[in-house]
């Protein structure tokens, strides 16, 4: 057994390396070991124009940027599609032991293939005045996971096995009802005066390499062999997905379309963070651990780099970011400038002390960044120049806080993003 295992090595470096598989340098964790590093300026064009106003910031940076980010990072998503519907599947006034009001409704994105369609679930709180603010994300695992009240609808699509919770088939099972209940705290962001609408992310595209056919990516002509290097990649068509979701939140009365916050966690924050970007309905926009790719800076390769990312997840990023493994000074942009396209937006980055591979200095520097953007448009800026204590929110327009412990979503996390919301959303002179 073990002789044949060893007689096989070279046949698996052949394979490997037919394969592409490139040997990349071990994870950097030392920051005297960060490389020295020169950023892009947002407020210096490609043709050398210095942005000094706000209206070249808006004519003229902010799309160069945009389009920048698109072509060369997250890839070319569609418009708004022609032909969706919007079906209600479920709906209660007194869920939640009369808490909230919840309904479930089947977004089809196109009605000529009716079996590529999310569900989006709503929260919205009983006893607020209406119309109410919302926080919009996307879950991991299905929207029976983030809470355990039985009328959540188990979902059907395609989800990633996990023995010990007797998934097998790729199916939901009912045993994974309320899993991520911890990351959802439903009864808190009620009692706070906001509504909470989440969809399951796989409905919009399944989270593996399968060259983009699945999911929403199947419904246009550049999907399979006809996808290309600007294409979109998962995290755009996740990040679409949002979109889609206020396409129908503008149709509810109950919801105010002026107060919608966007918020996602790692891969998710990413997509929130691509989003809020894009689709400027997202009046606030949180990204909690989003790491490489989202909120962290790509040059200072501490922790997850663009070459791993790239490597561990190939459909996450369109295909021309793969020019930049380990290349990153070659980028046209870093992450800070990802932010600045939310400014003057209020936008709320997260890190955890223990989550070193998604950086968190990187992404508070991203943050520091972005505020000259920021105060050129007259929204103030972070309000720090040095990375805060541990669990001390700093809310400015920019907010950021670093948490005790791990990569996750905590109870501390909501807290402090209900109070950002509450200063930009509750506040008169908004
Ligand atoms: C992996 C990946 C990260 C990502 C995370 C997640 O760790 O390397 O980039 O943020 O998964 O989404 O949970």
């Amino acid at each position: 057994m073990r002789r044949s295992f060893y007689a096989a090595i070279p046949l698996l470096i052949m394979v490997s390396s037919l394969c592409g598989a490139q040997e990349l340098p071990p994870v950097n964790y030392d920051e005297s070991k960060v490389p020295a590093y020169e950023l892009p300026d947002p407020l210096v064009a490609l043709d050398g124009t210095r942005i000094t106003t706000p209206a070249l910031w808006f004519h003229k940076r902010r799309p160069e940027i945009l389009e920048l980010f698109t072509r060369e990072m997250y890839g070319r998503a569609p418009g708004k599609p022609e032909r969706m519907k919007f079906e209600l599947l479920e709906q209660s006034d007194h869920a939640l032991g009369g808490r909230a009001l919840r309904r479930q409704v089947r977004i089809v994105f196109d009605t000529r293939h009716p079996e590529v369609a999310m569900e989006v679930l709503l929260y919205l709180p009983s006893h607020t005045p209406r119309p109410v603010p919302v926080f919009v994300g996307l879950n991991f695992r299905g929207n029976h996971t983030i809470h355990p009240d039985p009328a959540i609808r188990i979902t059907k699509s395609w989800v990633r096995n996990d023995r010990r919770l007797g998934i097998t088939n790729n199916q939901a099972t009912p045993q994974t009802r309320g899993i991520a209940a911890s990351r959802w705290p439903v009864e808190y962001i009620l009692s706070r005066g906001y509504g909470l609408v989440t969809a399951y992310y796989g409905d919009i595209d399944p989270d593996f390499h399968d060259g983009f056919r699945n999911g929403v990516h199947g419904l246009y002509p550049n999907a399979g062999d006809k996808h290309g290097p600007e294409d979109w990649g998962s995290i755009a068509a996740w990040a679409w997905g949002l979109s889609r979701i206020v396409d129908y939140l503008e149709t509810v009365p109950e919801i105010d379309r002026n107060r919608i916050a966007v918020i996602g966690h790692s891969r998710l924050g990413k997509t929130a963070l691509w989003a809020g970007a894009n689709d400027q309905r997202f009046s606030i926009v949180i990204s909690n651990n989003s790491g490489c790719g989202g909120a962290a800076l790509s040059r200072r390769r501490y922790g997850e780099t663009v070459a791993r990312i790239n490597r561990s997840f190939p459909h996450w990023f369109c295909d021309n970011f793969k020019k930049y493994n380990e290349n990153e000074s070659a980028l046209p942009f870093d992450q800070h400038m990802l932010i600045a396209l939310i400014a003057p937006r209020p936008v709320y980055v997260a890190s955890a002390v223990e989550d070193r591979w998604a950086d968190p200095r990187g992404e508070f520097l991203s943050c520091l960044h972005a505020e000259p953007v920021y105060r050129l448009l007259g929204a103030g800026g972070l309000a720090l120049n040095a990375m805060p204590p541990l669990n001390t929110p700093a809310f400015s327009r920019i907010g950021y806080h670093i948490r005790t412990g791990r990569h996750d979503v905590t109870l501390f996390d909501w807290a402090q993003y209900l109070t950002f919301a509450d200063r930009y959303f509750k506040d008169e002179n908004r």
